[in-house]
């Protein structure tokens, strides 16, 4: 079952941290900071890391989904065009793992099926069956439609809808268990311009946001990454879940604990539907397997000094910068060295 490992993407290989649209288009254009370099055409990401999406969802939901997921003026035609879409794709995705046929949804990993109803949203009948991981969901119940898709997948889950009279776009739904330090109920009904406001440095990329919206809507699928540092793993970093060591006042740069963040997000359009999908999965990779040789290190840091102060605060990172930077060049320099005697360039070898 998602016997693979999760990929490694290094988006900070550029060397340059950027608050842009960055889009690639899906399954044409190659990944320049993936491993092997290769194109990519999957929405959803099954793999090695699913039972911990999953447990970690499902922590969200008891905890209190209402912080996690709602809607804002979701139309029905949106809301099936994207349901029927999320359905079709995870299960084509999942290595037969999971079905759909149009009416219900079958997951053979947690051991559950749901009838569902596309264009009402709704969850009809739900049947559970023993399967490797269906203790996992045993303790949760999903509300809709989109929160038992939700659950079934690593990914969030985003809909974001225009009308076709105003041109006015705004975030119509959200199923995000795993948030990076944002509340989705900050952002639901709000605009492009709205939603990333607090971004630093987002004015130049807010000034082109309907035609970013457009793109997304009518020119997709595309594919795009965000990343950061994250002193811990935990995938739920919503401001009203309990607080741990990343961006804790107390917290100090430990290359032991800290974690290279990225968000691969992937977005779908429905043209017809006037509405979009846009989907986030988030990887956490030790930094220590994240910056593997001294070119890594170098493009960090310089990544890391191409930063505002606005952008070092913004991402969290003010505590830590001066420690990190300073491992990073140890990174470097320890290379040199290692160069000089005639070593390989892999911190792992
Ligand atoms: C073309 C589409 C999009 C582009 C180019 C884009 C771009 C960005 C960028 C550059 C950031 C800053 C990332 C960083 O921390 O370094 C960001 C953050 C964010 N984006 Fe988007 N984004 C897009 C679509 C969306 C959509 C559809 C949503 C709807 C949920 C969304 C929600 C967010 C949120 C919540 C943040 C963090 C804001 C905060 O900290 O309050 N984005 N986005």
């Amino acid at each position: 079952m998602f016997a693979r490992p999760p990929t490694l993407y290094r988006p900070f290989l550029s060397g340059r941290y950027l608050v842009s649209a960055g889009l690639y288009r899906l399954g044409t254009q190659p990944i320049p900071w993936r491993e092997d370099g290769q194109s990519e055409g999957h929405i959803f990401a099954l793999d090695r890391d699913y039972p911990r999406f999953v447990a970690s969802k499902v922590a969200a939901h008891r905890r209190a989904l209402h912080e996690y997921a709602g809607e804002a003026g979701l139309t029905p035609e949106l809301r099936e065009a994207a349901l029927a879409c999320i359905a079709r794709t995870l299960a084509a995705e999942s290595d037969g793992m999971m079905t759909w046929d149009g009416r219900t949804f079958r997951n053979l990993a947690l051991g559950w099926a749901a009838d569902l109803d596309p264009r009402r949203g709704t969850v009809e009948a739900l049947g559970r069956f023993a399967a490797p991981l269906a203790d996992l969901v045993a303790v949760v119940t999903p509300v809709n439609a989109l929160d038992f898709l939700g659950l079934n997948a690593p990914e969030d889950l985003a809909l974001i809808a225009r009308d076709p009279r105003t041109g006015r776009d705004w975030l119509a739904a959200a199923h995000v268990l795993s948030p990076g330090h944002w509340d989705p109920r900050d952002k639901l009904g709000r605009d492009f311009v709205a939603v990333h406001t607090p971004v630093a440095g987002s004015g130049p990329m807010n000034a082109t946001a309907p035609r970013l919206v457009e793109a997304m809507m009518t020119r997709g699928p595309f594919v795009r990454f965000a990343w950061g540092v994250a002193m811990g793993d935990r995938l739920d970093h919503h401001p009203a879940a309990p607080p741990d060591a990343d961006r804790a006042a107390s917290t100090r740069f430990d290359p032991d604990g800290a974690f290279l963040r990225v968000e691969r997000q992937a977005l779908t359009g429905f043209p017809d539907a006037h509405g979009a999908l846009f989907t986030i999965r988030p990887y956490t990779y030790p930094l220590r397997e994240a910056v593997a040789n001294p070119d890594h290190a170098r493009a960090l840091a310089a990544a890391l000094r191409s930063m505002t102060p606005e952008q070092i605060t913004y991402k969290g990172l003010s505590g830590l910068l001066p420690e990190l930077l300073a491992w990073l060049e140890g990174r470097v320099d320890r290379a040199g060295q290692g160069q000089a005697r005639g070593h390989a360039l892999d911190f792992r070898a």
